[in-house]
Parts: structure tokens; sequence; C-alpha cells
């Protein structure tokens, strides 16, 4: 029986809400465009306040993601100008590669320069877009049937991949339509199946990685990177797999998919504190002294609002609602309010928590982090029209 909230306890967010909540990002990002224009976000916010970095670091798309989805809502030259500014960068990031070697070309290309060039036809955005796609394929493993995700690709050690991995192959699927060239999905499609068929437990919950033997490429073991042990559910990584598996059926049609899709969600779900907003960790709830991420709750959101435009009447409107009902809580308990507070749009998120069993530094805890600001207003501006998707 599929998981639902009381309506009466928690309203799903209005549509003049979700315009109010938009148009504070609007005013949020133009007010700092002018520090941010040149450089970028960093990754996260300290004490609420974002510095600016060169365009040096995987999560750098998510700040000119920002830009565009405000262009979106105010078509305000301003934001254009930055947002062209912006895909030069990124065309110079990548001719020089600039810290390119891992796998984050999605989450760099896709809502800065697919974006852009989506949106106001960007010649540079999409040669760089491709170029990021021919570099994303450089790390696929033809043995074990996976995109590496970090380090050297000739070490054991690196051979595995991330469930985030999932929403960056949407870039992939773009290169080739707009190439003609079936070597980015047919790859694409290669890793979606390894990592779908290893990363999902029997319960449901998600690895955050999985290694495969270099040799035969078999599957080996699993393991948490950012979770807090390994065999728990670390919050955001549930949250890339509602969304990855959104974007797989999207792509691939497989209707095995939306089960898969239905269950991960449920599991999600299933583990929400009592304000739908998760802790960083989904082993925690109401009554342990853990931060939250609210940037899952915004993910999983976009994935639920993605995978309606492919369910059964009924299914679109149960998963329709819950995100509606997710975006509530973080509009109403999570969003930023004023600029004094911070210069980002929402708090209480959570980059790299370390735990005594996992692998990761401590970092970005509790703060704003750019891609939580991102899919915020990807899931509002979701909420808002029909929207095309820049992934
Ligand atoms: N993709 C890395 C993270 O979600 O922190």
């Amino acid at each position: 029986m599929a998981i639902t909230f009381n309506e009466a306890q928690y309203p799903q967010i209005t549509n003049e809400e979700i315009n109010k909540a938009l148009a504070f990002c609007n005013e949020q990002i133009i007010h700092i465009l002018p520090e941010f224009t040149d450089k970028f976000q960093k990754a996260y916010s300290e004490d609420g306040f974002y510095q600016p970095i060169e365009n040096n670091y995987w999560t750098c798309g998510f700040w000119t993601g920002e830009i565009w989805l405000a262009y979106e809502f105010s078509k305000d030259e301003r934001l254009k100008k930055a947002g062209e500014v912006q895909i030069h960068s990124f065309m110079d990031r990548i001719v020089n590669k600039i810290e390119v070697d891992h796998h984050d070309m999605g989450f760099l290309y896709s809502p800065s320069c697919v974006a852009g060039y989506k949106l106001i036809g960007s010649e540079e955005g999409k040669e760089a877009a491709i170029k990021a796609a021919d570099q994303l394929i450089t790390r696929y493993h033809p043995v074990g049937e996976f995109i590496q995700a970090w380090g050297p690709m000739n070490a054991p050690e690196n051979y595995r991949l991330i469930i985030d991995c999932l929403v960056n192959l949407p870039l992939l699927y773009w290169a080739s339509e707009e190439s003609g060239d079936n070597k980015y999905r047919d790859i694409a499609e290669k890793h979606i199946h390894t990592a779908v068929a290893n990363v999902i437990r029997e319960d449901y919950s998600t690895w955050h990685t999985f290694f495969f033997d270099m040799e035969t490429g078999a599957p080996h073991h699993g393991a948490t990177c950012q979770g807090y042990r390994d065999g728990s559910a670390w919050a955001r990584g549930q949250a890339w797999g509602v969304y990855g598996l959104a974007t797989a059926y999207r792509y691939t049609k497989r209707p095995e998919y939306i089960d898969l899709f239905k269950q991960v969600t449920e599991y999600f779900l299933n583990h929400l504190p009592k304000d739908l907003v998760p802790f960083w960790d989904l082993e925690f709830s109401d009554g342990d002294d853990q931060p939250r991420d609210s940037s899952s709750a915004s993910i999983a959101a976009c994935g639920m609002l993605e995978m309606i435009k492919y369910l059964e009447p009924e299914d679109a409107e149960h998963y329709g609602k819950i995100a509606r009902q997710l975006m509530k809580s973080v509009y109403d308990n999570y969003a930023v309010k004023d600029m004094e507070t911070s210069n980002g749009l929402v708090l209480h998120s959570t980059y790299s928590n370390h735990s005594p069993y996992n692998t990761c530094n401590h970092y970005g805890v509790d703060e704003c982090n750019s891609w939580g600001d991102y899919f915020y207003m990807e899931a509002l501006t979701r909420l808002s029209k029909d929207w095309e998707q820049y992934w």
C-alpha cells in the first residue's frame, strides 16, 4: 500500500506560493549576480553565505542553472547576459580540461550549457556540452559496463559506480540526439542497466557506491561514501535514485523501471520525519540530533514530477500530490525568505557529513548548497508550467 500524507496535516504548496517563492529566488539571484557572474558559487554556504569561486568544482553548473531558471521566470536580460558569460567559462573549462576527469559532466553541463542552448539557442553551449559528453564517455569501462565515478581509471580501488551518476546521463542522451551518434546513448544505457541491477537492495534502499571486479567486471560489493554507514540509506543517494529512475524510464522506456521507481520512492517517503524533509541519512528521524538534508526533498520531488508524465492517472495524481506536499514543507520551513539571512535559497542542507563509519570529510553541514538551491527552483518551475527540462 503506497504511503500517503494526510492533507489536513500536510497541505500542498499552492500556485500562489510557488509564484511567490520563484519571485524571491529571482530577486535573490539578480541581487547577487554582480559577484557571481565571472565567478561561481562555492558548493556550500558558510553561515548561510556562499563565497565566489572559479569554475573548477563539480557543482558549478547548478548556479548557472539557477540563473537560467530565474531567466525563464522573469525574462530579465541581466540574467541572460550572465548565463552567456558562464557558458563561455564552461567552454573554456572543457577545452582546457580544468577539473573534468570525473563523472559529473551532466551536473556541470546540463543545467548550464544544454539549458542555454535550449533556452536561447546558444551554439557555444551546444558545442561545449557535446565536448563534455565526449569527456564523460572516456570514463566508461566496457568490461564492467559502467561509467567510473572518481579517480584514475586503472586503479581497482576506484573501480566503482555511484548512484548519483544516473542524473549525469541525460547529457549523453541529449548528445546522441543532437549529434546523431548513438555511441553516447549506448553507453548511458549500459551504465543504467549495471547501476540499477546493483545499487538497489532487496528492501529498495540503495547503496551509494558499488564496486566491481576489475578483471571480470562481476559485481563485488556496495559501500557508502557520504552516508552514515555501509548498509544505511544516504538520503541524497536515495533521492538521486528517485530522480535517476525517472530519467532512466524517460529515456529507456523499460517497463521494469516503473515498479523500481515506485519502490525506491516508497522507501524514501517511508523514512521521512514528521515535516517530510529528511535527515542526512534515512537511518535518522525525529528525535535524533542529526542535521537535515533539505536538498534531498527537492531532488525527490523533481523525480516524482518527472515520473508522473509516464504513470497511469491515479499514480500520477498520487506522486504529484506528494511532490507538492514536500515542496510546501521546504518552502515553509527551509527556504530563505530574506536576504539578510543568506545569499542562497534553501537552508539546512548537508553536503558531506563525516561519521565514524564513512569515508568522507566534514563540510557543508546544515548549510545551503548549490544543488539544493537549484533543485528547489527546478521543482517549483516544474509545478508552475509544462517545463522543457534541461536534463
Ligand atoms: N553527487 C554528490 C553529492 O550528491 O553530494
